[in-house]
Order: C-alpha cells, then sequence, then structure tokens
C-alpha cells in the first residue's frame, strides 16, 4: 500500500512504537501515581519518561507539558477554560472543527465574540499586521491558530503574530506540524501549544500534548481521580495532575515517548528537508495535469508535507476510492473536518483530495500517484 494520509494519522509509526506499547502493556499495566507496588512505579516511570522524552522534543518544561488524548481534547480544555460570557477571540478561516466547534458552541452558551481574520493571501494564511489589526479592534481574551491549515498545509507565521499581539495570549493548535516542522516553544512567545501525538509525532492514536507557557493558567475539563490528594474532592492544584484526571492512556503515551525518541534521533530538521522535497515534487507533477487545481496553494506560502486539489469533473470520493481500489493509493477526500477553510479556499461543499506525505514516503509513492492521475484524467 502506498500511505498518503498523513494528514489524518502517521503510518506506519515510527520504529519501536509497537514495542514500547507492548512492554508497557506487558510490564508495566499498573495504575501510575496509585499505590507503591512495582507494577504502578513501573507505569509511572514510563509515563514520566515519555513525558521529559515528548517536552525535550518540542522544547516544552516537563511539568507544564500535559498529555492526553488528542489534540481535540487539549483545544476544547483550553477554550472552554478560558473563555466566558462577552470574552472576544480572534482566530483565522483556516481552521479546523477541533477549533471551530467549540468556539461556536461557546459563542451560542456563553455569548463569547469571535473574530475571524480571512487573509489576504490565495491560501487564506493571515499576516502577523492582519493579526495585530484584529486585535486592536477591540479588547480581545485570546488568539486562537493552526500553525498550519490541514487542508492545503498553508503555514501560519506564529511565532511573529505573538510577538506583534503580545500580551494577548495565542493559543496554537500544532497538530499539522508538531514532529514536522523544526519548534521551539520556549523561543516562541505562545501561550499554549496543542498537538496530536498520533500525526507527525508518529505516535499510537488517542494521543495529544499540550505544552503551556510558565504564566499561562487553565482550568481542567474533565475531573476525577488523579491518585494525589485523595482526601479532597477539589482537584488538586498541581501539575499535571489539576489536568490529567483519571487513568491514563499508557500503552499510547509509552508509544509516544518511543515514537519522540526516533524523532529526536532522526531530526525534524532532517524529515522536514525531506517532506518539502516530496511536496514539492507532487506540486510541480500536478500542474502538469490538466483540469487538476491545487487548492489554496501559493509559492510564497511556505506549507508542510500536506495539500489538497480538484479535478474539473471527477468527483473527490469517487477517484479516492479508485485510487484505493485500482492502484492501492490511501488519501483522503472531503471535507477534512474543517469546512471553514473549504469555505475560505473555495472548495465547500465538495471539499478536495488531500495528499499528505510522512518520514517514510518515497519519491516512488509520489510518482505512483501522479500517473495514477494521469491515467485517470486521461
Ligand atoms: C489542524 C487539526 N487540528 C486538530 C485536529 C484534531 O486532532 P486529534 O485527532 O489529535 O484530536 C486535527 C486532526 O485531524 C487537525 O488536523
Amino acid at each position: 500500500m502506498i500511505y498518503l494520509d498523513h494528514g489524518a494519522t502517521s503510518y506506519p509509526k515510527a520504529p519501536g512504537v509497537s514495542a514500547a506499547v507492548a512492554n508497557f502493556i506487558n510490564d508495566a499495566s499498573g495504575n501510575p501515581g496509585r499505590g507503591g507496588h512495582r507494577l504502578t512505579i513501573a507505569a509511572s516511570r514510563a509515563i514520566e519518561g515519555a513525558r521529559v522524552t515528548v517536552a525535550d522534543l518540542l522544547g516544552g518544561d516537563p511539568e507544564r507539558t500535559l498529555l492526553g488524548p488528542g489534540a481535540t481534547f487539549w483545544l476544547n480544555t483550553i477554550l472552554c477554560g478560558r473563555l466566558g460570557p462577552g470574552d472576544r477571540v480572534v482566530t483565522s478561516a483556516l481552521e479546523h472543527n477541533s477549533v471551530m466547534r467549540p468556539l461556536r458552541w461557546l459563542e451560542d452558551e456563553r455569548g463569547i465574540q469571535i473574530s475571524v481574520v480571512e487573509g489576504i493571501s490565495p491560501t487564506g494564511v493571515p499576516t502577523a499586521a492582519e493579526v495585530q489589526e484584529a486585535v486592536n479592534q477591540a479588547p480581545t481574551a485570546l488568539v486562537v491558530l493552526c500553525h498550519a491549515c490541514n487542508v492545503n498545509g498553508a503555514i501560519l507565521p506564529i511565532e511573529e503574530i505573538a510577538r506583534r499581539v503580545a500580551p494577548t495570549p495565542v493559543v496554537v493548535d500544532g497538530a499539522q506540524t508538531a514532529g514536522a516542522l523544526p519548534f521551539d516553544f520556549s523561543h516562541s512567545g505562545l501561550a499554549a501549544f496543542v498537538c496530536s501525538g498520533h500525526k507527525g509525532l508518529q505516535g499510537p492514536s488517542g494521543t495529544g500534548v499540550v505544552l503551556l507557557a510558565e504564566d499561562f493558567v487553565i482550568q481542567p475539563l474533565i475531573r476525577g481521580g488523579t491518585g494525589s490528594n485523595s482526601e479532597s474532592e477539589d482537584m488538586p492544584v498541581v501539575l499535571p495532575d489539576l489536568l490529567e484526571a483519571g487513568t491514563p492512556n499508557g500503552p499510547g503515551i509509552a508509544g509516544l515517548g518511543a515514537a519522540c525518541a526516533w524523532l529526536a534521533d532522526q531530526t525534524i530538521e532532517a524529515i522536514r528537508h525531506h517532506e518539502s522535497l516530496l511536496i514539492k515534487r507532487c506540486i510541480n507533477a500536478m500542474q502538469e495535469i490538466p483540469h487538476l487545481r491545487l487548492a489554496g496553494w501559493a509559492k510564497a506560502i511556505p506549507q508542510t508535507g500536506v495539500l489538497s486539489f480538484t479535478i474539473e469533473g471527477v468527483d473527490a470520493g469517487e477517484l479516492a476510492a479508485w485510487l484505493d481500489r485500482e492502484r492501492g493509493i490511501a488519501l483522503r477526500a472531503g471535507l477534512h473536518c474543517a469546512p471553514a477553510a473549504h469555505r475560505r479556499l473555495g472548495t465547500f461543499p465538495t471539499g478536495t483530495l488531500r495528499v499528505g506525505v510522512g518520514p517514510q514516503t518515497t519519491e516512488h509513492d509520489i510518482d505512483a500517484l501522479v500517473t495514477a492521475l494521469e491515467d485517470r484524467c486521461r
């Protein structure tokens, strides 16, 4: 199989991930922090070791690096925990529903105000000046932006935005960039950086991370057992316990730790270089295919290893099914959980086909896709 759906999740996982998951299940399946027998200690060690590895890779403070079920969970935690009646939020037109759905819910239920920066670029990427202008229009509680759009892969200048809008806190959805773009949270100026563990970080499904700046306080979305302060019916105030209620996904976290150790060894710079070459190869070849249109693409805007395209007169869903069935090529068609981005890019409601490359994608994979598209469109 040729797997080109890394925008959705990574496959295959990094070497060492499945062994780490199995080792946790077989040798460390105690409940971490709950009790003092050897299995709980082994579980705690595996999880805390993974936390340090993840934090080191992304430039976070391990004490403020929280592990949970995914980017969606942490975005909901931050948005629902920070925003109340009358608060104003500035966001982009390229957001995933993990941002837009909680924001729309907060708009309906708590009366927050949402200001969407459309951006003049055909990619929908706002400039830092455009975001700053939106923030300056009225008191703003929070800026929330994707680091890169999951539809067209376009990268937002998040560090420059954070500098310009300071001290307004900037929360970034790095689901599409963590592990794929070199990034150092400690020098980013961001209040929080959220990401999936299962995409560019190459870890198991059901894992996600948030890195919090020292002065950025959030409230838990869920409350429950932590193994600490069990005499109290209130949540402990210390991290990670405050934000990690319930038995954690130990096997997933152990796998994520192994994946991040592999990434550190490969270096994210090398992975970025590899994926950039592949996506450029894909763009160059696709530009030669008649009736194929790259969605929200512009040469001047840097992008991840993700792109979207449409072919005039061809149904995206049918083409994806044909590629899978006839050529063994896996990619995704549709709206990619980002209707707002498709509206902005002019591909709503039919959507696009999305290509996403990963560390183990080869030039041959890209060439096979291009040949298949040429054959199909002939
Ligand atoms: C930009 C973006 N944000 C958030 C998410 C949600 O991530 P998770 O699956 O880790 O909850 C995704 C996944 O598709 C995404 O692409």
